[in-house]
């Protein structure tokens, strides 16, 4: 796959999920479904998704629909998510929540969830797929699914909690956040036919990359520019979330310092001011170099993962992918 076919396969999927059959009414139900989609995102799922479908040796054509029902899944999380976190801007934009009301935004995101299992019908026989992936893709993404709200639901427990460990922060981020990254290299390789071994493969680099990815999420959340990030800067900070950059911080303070970080966390109406105390001293105490150091580290160990497949042109562009999100600033 050369860059030309590569970007004609991004194409075509941007093309399915704008023209995805989604009813007009009741408006109060789809208008944020297509508000959301609409405000686009990084789209890294999919492209996982069509990717993993390449390097297995598929057409990455046929992993289209998986790749939307991805994406929904996804929107859905940060719908839901939105509300959890009392967040009011995502990708630059009003949250759902925060632009209609929450019983809005809960029921709109559910739908997305149902819409997203119809885009799996498509892997039946009648469309000329083996009788074992639909049941094989099912389990994959309802079980991705699943532990995406146990990940979420320690994330949340982690707020009320004072000392959590970087054992169980890793642990919960990788439900939350890379068991949908894992999930969809591997759907592209079931839909490819892949065997197991390369399946586990598919499982390892997305894990790998998955963890980075929502480690590099904390970081940006204290560290990036607002308008490029699309988020609250600090959001994470003052709504007393745990992570790696609060664990590390907290080891490392001394005890005065350590008093006014928590005292920081725990209050729902801390100001600007704490936040940038807190943003502060991730730098002085040497958090954020070391964070940076621990994202590039996992994704190395996503790309030698990878080393396990034979060259192609697919394995390249996952290459340049997870290139582009060590770096990322959005
Ligand atoms: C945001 O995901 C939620 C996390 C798991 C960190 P993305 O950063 O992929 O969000 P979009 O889709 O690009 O907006
Ligand atoms: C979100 O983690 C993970 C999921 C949506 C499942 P965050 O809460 O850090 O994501 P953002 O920062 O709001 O995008
Ligand atoms: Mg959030
Ligand atoms: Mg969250
Ligand atoms: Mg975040």
């Amino acid at each position: 796959m050369n860059s030309f076919t590569e970007n004609s396969i991004s194409a075509k999927f941007a093309k399915y999920l704008s023209k995805l059959p989604i009813p007009q009414k009741p408006s109060s139900l789809y208008d944020p479904v297509k508000y959301i989609l609409e405000l686009g995102g990084k789209r890294v799922r999919p492209q996982l998704v069509l990717l993993g479908c390449g390097l297995a040796g598929g057409n990455p054509e046929k992993a289209i629909p998986a790749a939307a029902a991805v994406e929904l899944l996804h929107n859905f999380t940060l719908i839901h998510d939105d509300i959890m976190d009392g967040a009011t801007s995502r990708r630059g934009k009003p949250t759902v929540h925060s632009r209609w009301d929450e019983a809005t935004a809960i029921l709109s995101g559910d739908v997305m969830f149902t819409l997203a299992f119809e885009e799996l019908y498509y892997y039946n026989e009648l469309n000329g797929f083996a009788p074992s992936i639909f049941p094989e893709l099912h389990k994959l993404f309802a079980e991705a699914a699943r532990i995406v709200c146990e990940g979420q639901a320690k994330d949340l427990d982690f707020e009320a909690m004072l000392e959590v460990t970087k054992d169980e922060y890793i642990d919960m981020i990788s439900q939350k956040t890379a068991a949908l990254l894992k999930a969809s290299l591997q759907m592209g390789g079931v839909i490819a036919g892949a065997g197991q071994e390369n399946i586990q493969q598919l499982g390892t680099i997305g894990m790998n990359a998955g963890i980075a990815f929502q480690i590099q999420d904390d970081l940006l959340d204290a560290i990036a520019n607002p308008d490029t990030f699309g988020k609250r800067k600090g959001g994470d900070i003052y709504e007393g979330k745990k992570t790696i950059l609060t664990i590390l911080a907290l080891e490392r303070a001394t005890s005065e310092e350590k008093s006014k970080i928590i005292s920081i966390l725990q209050n729902p109406n801390c100001t600007e001011t704490d936040v940038e105390y807190v943003v502060d001293m991730f730098d002085k105490l040497g958090v954020i170099s070391d964070t940076q150091k621990n994202i590039k580290n996992l994704y190395i160990n996503a790309l030698q993962a990878l080393e396990s497949f034979s060259d192609s042109p697919f394995k390249d562009s996952i290459k340049e992918l997870l290139d582009k999100l060590k770096t990322r600033q959005t």
